[in-house]
């Protein structure tokens, strides 16, 4: 007998089929007894038949609890009240195991409860939802820079400096000195856009955030493209078609994912480049109209952000941020003193910021007075000040954040659900 898995039943139709799968639900009426069978590729419904079926599939079925592992055979047909669209008029059915008191019920749970049984809970329909479409988007992105001829370069985990301030490193033991948990792997990249002109990383990035917001992970993937001979405004060209690209890919391939989580996708349909770009003094200036509290020169709170972004229709761009709120590698304006050549992208319907980049400081003697400035130890950096010895070159990069993305496009409203096993400040269980 051909075991076969839920996803390839239309193409089984009229044959019998052995099904291996976990009990989702399961009911009894008299004569007729349903179980929803989960196999991880989707949802079916087995219909035993007393006198149809064997009968010692009614004498187990009290032991096909929830999430019990179960084996059924039977004969597959479309039935389009099924979840699939198709259906087992079932003929046998063996409890592999029978699962005692599985702790998620359809009741509703509390977060802490449901994040402490985190990999239980990913079982559930919502979770694979999300994790289908956390999967499609980073096909997207790769696809999006490899289709580009763009060269993925993977940055180390371990580094010996800070990339994005020091009140967020990760300090680890590293033998007999100390190393840091990466927080981007841009200046690497800066590297290899040398090597390469157009690279890309992706990977994991770590910052010790100590508070709890809806945005703020410790541990999330950043995909990081960096491009020589790119200014400013080709990098927002970048992130803006990238963007695109991405949203509108998903929306496409996942609209089945979407539909389940009940996305209302009017704002993402409008996704389109180009995007609004707005120089930060006129970012304040609508701020401070709301949020009178608002001192001009400095970052934008979360609030601030959706004061910006609610008066578009698509994402848009900020750029021109203070320097004295960005990095150290981020370049002056030769044109407009104390503003850096940053942009940051914010989403739409409050979602904030997704993405940070911009053009990075070529010369030597800034750079070098910036690391200064900003209390870095300029040993640390002798080998990233050598790509400014040996052929200096204007080159721009942004950083995308994966698991702000997978909320804003899902429509979650924590980053918590958007990645498999999230650490959180005050949390790194299970
Ligand atoms: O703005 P950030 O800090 O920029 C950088 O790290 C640059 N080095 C990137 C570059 O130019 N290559 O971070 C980039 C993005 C943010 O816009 C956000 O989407 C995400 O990374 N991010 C976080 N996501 C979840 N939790 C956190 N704690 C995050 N910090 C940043
Ligand atoms: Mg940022």
């Amino acid at each position: 007998m051909k075991k076969v898995w839920i996803s390839d039943l239309k193409d089984r139709v009229g044959q019998t089929v052995e099904l291996e799968g976990w009990v989702y639900n399961s009911r009894s009426s008299g004569k007729v007894k349903f179980l929803l069978v989960r196999d991880g590729t989707g949802m079916c419904q087995c219909v035993y038949f007393k006198g149809e079926c064997e009968e010692k599939a009614f004498e187990v079925f009290e032991q096909a609890t929830q999430e019990s592992l179960v084996k059924v055979t039977g004969v597959v047909r479309a039935e389009p009240r099924s979840p699939g669209g198709f259906e087992i008029s079932a003929r046998a059915l063996e409890v592999v195991h029978s699962a005692k008191d599985y702790p998620i019920s359809p009741k509703e749970h509390g977060t802490d409860f449901l994040m402490n049984n985190r990999h239980l809970w990913l079982r559930s329909k919502r979770q694979v939802a999300i994790l289908h479409i956390r999967h499609e988007i980073i096909n997207a992105i790769r696809d999006f820079f490899d289709g580009r001829g763009f060269t993925l370069i993977d940055a180390p985990i371990f580094t010996p400096s800070a990339c994005e301030g020091t009140s967020t490193l990760f300090e680890t033991q590293y033998f007999d000195t100390k190393a840091y948990l990466s927080q981007s792997g841009q200046l690497y990249m800066e590297a290899a856009a040398a090597a390469l002109g157009k690279v890309y990383c992706f990977g994991p990035t770590f910052r010790a955030e100590k508070s709890k917001t809806r945005r703020h992970l410790i541990e999330f993937w950043m995909v990081e493209p960096e491009v020589a001979f790119n200014d400013l405004y080709d990098n927002m060209e970048l992130a803006e078609q990238f963007v695109e690209y991405v949203v509108q890919r998903t929306l496409t391939n996942r609209a089945d994912e979407l539909k389940s989580l009940e996305r209302n996708i009017d704002a993402l349909k409008n996704v389109k480049a180009p995007f609004p770009r707005i120089h930060y003094q006129e970012a304040a200036q609508m701020i401070l109209k709301e949020n009178p509290q608002f001192k001009v020169g400095d970052d934008f709170g979360g609030t601030d952000e959706t004061i910006v972004s609610s008066k578009f229709d698509r994402p848009l761009f900020v750029h021109h941020y203070p320097a004295a709120v960005k990095a150290f590698y981020m370049k002056e304006d030769p044109n407009e003193e104390g503003a850096s050549m940053s942009c940051d992208l914010l989403a739409t319907e409050g979602y904030g910021e997704i993405i940070g980049g911009g053009q990075r400081e070529d010369n030597l003697d800034i750079l070098l007075k910036k690391i200064k400035e900003h209390g870095l130890k300029e040993a640390d950096f002798d080998w990233f000040l050598d790509l400014r010895r040996y052929g200096t070159f204007p080159h721009s990069g942004f950083g995308l954040g994966v698991e702000r993305t997978v909320a804003w496009i899902c429509g979650l409203p924590h980053v918590r659900e958007t990645i498999p096993f999230p650490r959180l400040y005050g949390r790194s269980y299970p």
